[in-house]
């Protein structure tokens, strides 16, 4: 069985968190796409927990985490992600696998993506030179660089994970695909060319897998989408704040700063439009709405809307905000106006609302059933 997390707007909208709080039910946790460009936040019992290249699932220790040849890998960050992790108690041993096909971040490519950072805001990683060598048929493989005498850290975690996880997937083994970045940061659906270098829809699983279609043809879909909007980097963001009083608030609130450069995000409403197209394209079967706490510290919220019937000039919905205690742990415990939030988000999306997150840690996260 396969499901699949996938970010519903630009990035950061908590899937490391959705992904933790999931990984508990499932034996294999995967990186498909992307690279060190990714930064997932997890807070477990008041420590924090940031991972880059690895898959979130490093942090439960009954899952197996895969990072497959769709990815972009620098060994010398991901050596360094994995001894820091290791230093907060992580133990890897056979439990971690990253594909020998893995496109290699060379230090050229790190040199080559400092010019990115002005043109794009790209995060310096060298994601996009990397990916580029890839296609341009020039680039190494992990396979080619780490040996007994270089990075020779990672040779126990080198393997073939296609054949892994397909093997996985026959036993009937649970998998669950951690996508990072989001469908507007993607290559061929995002706001190009203000974009990242890879896929990062769901419809990538299969290709960056090399796991077949007809294992995904029960899969659940998990969007994930943050209460309000947030971006990084330069390019279009239709429903930006213009006060700047109130990105500041909610940037505070929010702790809306990047977990890979540490740049301030830019800080917008909900945007429904944006949030439709999305699901469709990604194909959503369930939504997971986060950091609805954030927006308590508001009277009003808006939602951008262009279809809402009530108001077709301007096509903004306002809902009156909410407060919470901090102590609810059901759908029942909450009140009324976030709910009224929460399903117009799923009436007009269509998606079922499986999972909203009202707080930082692992029990604020309240399933719906
Ligand atoms: P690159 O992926 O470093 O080339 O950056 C391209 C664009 O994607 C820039 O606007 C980055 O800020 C953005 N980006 C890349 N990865 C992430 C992420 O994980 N979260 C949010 N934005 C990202
Ligand atoms: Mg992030």
């Amino acid at each position: 069985m396969i499901d699949i997390v996938v970010g519903l707007q630009w990035g950061d909208e908590g899937k490391g968190k959705i992904t933790d709080y999931l990984s508990e039910e499932y034996d294999w946790v995967v990186r498909y796409q992307g690279g060190s460009n990714a930064g997932h936040t997890v807070y477990v019992d008041g420590k924090k927990y940031v991972t880059h290249s690895l898959p979130t699932g490093v942090i439960r220790p009954n899952v197996r985490s895969v990072i497959t040849h769709g990815c972009v890998v620098n060994p010398e960050e991901i050596i360094k992600e994995i001894e820091e992790l290791e230093q907060l108690g992580i133990d890897f041993t056979d439990r971690l696998f990253i594909s020998k096909d893995a496109t290699v971040i060379t230090r050229s490519h790190l040199i080559e993506d400092e010019k990115n950072k002005i043109k794009w805001g790209s995060t310096g990683k060298g994601i996009g030179p990397a990916y580029r060598d890839k296609y341009d048929r020039k680039a190494f493989k992990l396979g080619d660089v780490v040996t007994e005498h270089c990075y020779a850290k990672l040779l126990p975690f080198l393997t073939n994970t296609r054949e892994l996880l397909y093997d996985a997937e026959i036993r009937d083994e649970k998998i669950l695909m951690e996508g990072a970045q989001a469908v507007m940061l993607d290559i061929d659906f995002g706001t190009y060319p203000y974009v990242t270098s890879s896929p990062c829809t769901a419809n990538y699983a299969p290709q960056g897998t090399g796991l077949p279609l007809s294992m995904f043809g029960d899969s659940s879909v998990i969007g994930v989408v943050k209460a309000y909007t947030t971006r990084i980097g330069t390019g279009p963001f239709p429903t930006e704040f213009q006060d700047d009083g109130l990105t500041e608030i909610l940037r505070e609130a929010g702790g809306e700063y990047g977990a890979t450069t540490g740049r301030p995000r830019r800080m917008g409403w909900l945007d429904m439009d944006q949030l439709r197209y999305a699901c469709e394209v990604n194909g959503i079967t369930n939504l997971a709405i986060t950091k609805l706490d954030v927006l308590s510290c508001l009277e009003y919220v808006y939602i951008k809307d262009s279809d809402d019937a009530d108001d077709p000039h301007n096509g903004w919905v306002q809902f009156p905000s909410w407060e919470l205690t901090g102590e609810e742990k059901t759908w029942d415990d909450l009140p009324f106006e976030l709910k009224d939030y929460v399903s117009y988000i799923s009436n007009e999306t269509g998606c079922l609302v499986s999972m909203v997150g009202v707080g930082q840690n692992r029990d604020q996260l309240i399933w719906i059933e």
